[in-house]
């Protein structure tokens, strides 16, 4: 589950707002199928509608289950947000922080994401935390500032050991969904820029452990070529992991 580096490589599908609960099982149990054996650590985030059912079809399998958002906060007066603790209870291992959608269309910015990767360490959780930037500010020259700003926006008050436990997704904005993919030049370029941030505020060690993922319009036919760089580690996959043939593709890449 881990590449020469001693990095995790994680190939995690983001189902955004697919499938009901009955859909969601019947892909969970595919992936299941076609998954098992992996040499990566294969994640899938369903709605929060269908993480018990998926659960339940995940049971037993190396196949971990993330969500796709948590609250900031403990049980509460909180209507319609969700707490860390009652993902955990779900069997939730892992939780999507800061996408892009999230902060795009529902306006989070770094300041309400930051507490949330906090909620979800303290209940146990690993946060796959999201950065990227907007075809603008990569016109701009500005890439690798926006990133790196919000990684500190994020993750500034991590101690080193919860530094440990986090995983990182780059997702350049103009990348998601449109079918262009950075190429891996400039994704590795990133992601190096990312770990020697990381390792700038938490040590080589830290650093040389992270998960960086590369997110946006990953698919079968691009996976090898960015998996290939040494920084990538990973990949954060939407509309192609709604796809049991093309997801279970990427995560053969990983070997
Ligand atoms: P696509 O793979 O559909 O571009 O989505 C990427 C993404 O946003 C994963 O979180």
């Amino acid at each position: 589950m881990s590449d020469r580096s001693g990095r995790q490589n994680v190939i995690a599908g983001n189902w955004k707002m697919h499938k009901d609960h009955l859909a969601a099982a019947r892909l969970a149990s595919e992936v299941r199928a076609a998954c098992a054996g992996s040499a990566a650590t294969v994640v899938v985030a369903p709605p929060f509608t269908a993480l018990a059912a998926v659960a339940a079809e995940l049971q037993g399998s190396e196949v971990a289950l993330a969500a796709q958002n948590v609250s900031a906060h403990g049980e509460g007066a909180h209507t319609g947000e969700v707490a860390a603790s009652m993902l955990l209870a779900h069997g939730v291992r892992w939780v999507i922080v800061g996408h892009s959608e999230r902060r795009q269309l529902y306006g989070e910015t770094d300041a309400d994401v930051a507490p949330k990767v906090q909620a979800a360490l303290a209940a146990g959780l690993l946060p796959i935390l999201c950065v990227g930037e907007t075809l603008a500010e990569r016109d701009a020259g500005r890439a690798e500032q926006v990133v790196a700003d919000q990684l500190r926006g994020c993750c500034s008050e991590l101690t080193a050991r919860q530094s440990a436990t986090m995983c990182v997704a780059y997702e350049p904005v103009w990348a998601i969904g449109t079918g262009r993919t950075a190429t891996p030049d400039d994704a590795g370029a990133m992601h190096r820029s990312i770990r020697a941030w990381w390792s700038e505020q938490y040590g080589p060690e830290s650093a040389e452990g992270v998960p960086l993922l590369y997110g946006g319009s990953v698919k079968p036919e691009n996976a090898a070529a960015l998996l290939s760089d040494a920084d990538i580690d990973g990949a954060l996959v939407g509309g192609a992991s709604l796809d049991v043939q093309d997801f279970a593709a990427i995560v053969s890449t990983v070997g």
